[in-house]
């Protein structure tokens, strides 16, 4: 079995940057610096010969390349325990249509649906053991709310290779689907 999810890798310049508010909480596993990505769709634990297939769908994902911008900060929470702290990202329809594409591809592959809501962050870390209290993450929180990164030009994404290990997971770019060049801007 390979564990697998489809993401938008960042270059290096911005992962430095996301890394620069990797500090200041107690309790806060901060992610590794080279980790650092946006989820488009978390596959989970696939036999090795569905590879193919899963490539196959993915690569027949056409959506034209477009900006994110990544912006503000957030948490999530079971039990009023904060289990990771967050940077999300400026509304962005065609981030939900390429997310919904991949979803759908992938679904058509034969792969079960993951039927929770997309909720577009890039996690900076993740909380020990039974998380923290909402209070030790507020001040966190408040500090990178007005965080706005320049836009990202988005070529393409990424099926990653998640490798679980004791000092932490390490993802492995598999393979890469460009995006279709955007629309010109037409006569006249
Ligand atoms: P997260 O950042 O919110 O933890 C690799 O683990 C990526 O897949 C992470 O971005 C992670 O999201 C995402 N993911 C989604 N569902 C997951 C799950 N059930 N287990 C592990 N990772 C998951």
């Amino acid at each position: 079995m390979i564990r697998l999810f489809v993401a938008i890798a960042f270059p290096d310049a911005l992962r430095r940057r996301l890394a620069t508010l990797c500090a200041g909480v107690r309790g806060a596993h901060w992610s590794n610096e080279e980790n650092l990505h946006l989820t488009l769709r978390f596959i989970g634990e696939a036999p090795e010969d569905r590879y193919p297939d899963i490539v196959g769908a993915l690569d027949r994902v056409r959506v034209p390349e477009f900006d994110l911008v990544l912006s503000g900060a957030g948490h999530f929470e079971t039990r009023r325990r904060v289990r990771s702290l967050w940077i999300g990202v400026a509304p962005n329809p065609a981030l939900f249509d390429l997310q919904e594409r991949v979803d759908a591809a992938l679904l058509r592959a034969g792969l079960p649906a993951d039927n929770r809501r997309f909720t577009p962050h890039v996690t900076l870390a993740r909380m020990s053991g039974a998380g923290v209290a909402p209070d030790v993450a507020a001040k966190w929180l408040s500090g990178v709310t007005m965080f706005r990164a320049p836009p990202l030009a988005v070529e393409h994404f990424t099926l990653f290779r998640s490798h679980l290990g004791h000092g932490g997971a390490h993802y492995e770019p598999l393979h890469e689907v460009p995006l279709a060049p955007r629309p010109g801007p037409g006569p006249g």
